[in-house]
């Protein structure tokens, strides 16, 4: 069952992973589905939603004012947590190509861990810094934009090569918005199920505001989601724009 109201957790670790990129591990462990994710309260700063990477891990990047707190905390600092919540991934089928771009490489990795598959991985990041987890994908194949690890190339590109050299039942993905889209069209072109972890401005995080209600269903990132399959991807605002945080569209 999930916690709604936050409960105060101790960081028993923090760790840099990449320049921008730090795990941190708190005082409990969760009975989670891979892609669930909780509302993290960053004392005196704001509150928002993080995938789970592990039981009682998550992996930040440092995007703005919240990220930027959390990444300042130390270990032995108490962090406020609701949840896990939302869908996560449940995928027909055995096998199943992971994508994971940027720091959606985090919740892949809870997947490749706990996800039980006869998983294939792709990992891509600008650089190599800015790869992490490796050691938790089974069947790797890492990519760079700048060819600095692994391979020269978009995921999106190594994905697609796998998707015509072997069957796989499904791909489950996150990552950009950009390399989703184009995954999802390579899914589509290929007939391999997509489930694409999804990414919208969140408040309450249990499907009570409608603040990341996707047009023009109203399915909610929080509470349907955040695990999108093709016929929500199909027929949603995903690919084409999203909203900012006081509700105005923006252009992907
Ligand atoms: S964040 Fe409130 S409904 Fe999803």
């Amino acid at each position: 069952m999930p916690t709604d109201f936050p409960q105060s957790y101790r960081l028993t670790g923090v760790r840099k992973l990449t320049p921008t990129v730090k795990a941190f591990e708190f005082a409990h462990e969760f009975d989670f589905v891979p892609g669930q994710f909780i509302m993290v309260w960053v004392p005196g700063v704001d509150e928002i939603p993080i995938s789970l990477s592990g039981p009682n891990q998550i992996t930040v990047k440092k995007v703005g004012e919240a990220t930027n707190a959390l990444h300042s905390l130390k270990k032995g600092d108490y962090i406020g947590v609701r949840g896990p919540y939302g869908n996560g991934f449940s995928i027909p089928g055995h096998r199943v190509l992971l994508v994971g771009g940027g720091v959606g490489i985090a919740p892949m990795k809870a997947l490749a861990q706990y996800g039980e598959k006869d998983f294939t991985s792709v990992i891509g990041a600008q650089d190599k810094t800015e790869l992490f987890f490796r050691q938790y994908f089974p069947g790797l194949h890492m990519c760079t934009d700048d060819g600095s690890a692994g391979e020269k190339a978009f995921a999106t590109v190594v994905a697609e090569r796998l998707l015509k050299d072997r069957k796989f039942d499904a791909v489950a993905a996150c990552g950009p918005e950009v390399m989703l889209k184009f995954l999802f069209q390579i899914c589509e072109k290929a007939n391999v199920p997509a489930y694409f972890s999804m990414e919208r401005w969140m408040k309450c995080g249990i499907g009570v505001c409608g603040h990341c209600s996707v047009d023009p269903t109203g399915w909610r990132v929080c509470k349907e989601g955040p695990v999108a399959d093709g016929t929500v991807l199909r027929n949603s605002e995903f690919f084409q724009y999203k909203r900012d945080q006081a509700g105005r569209e923006v252009e992907l």
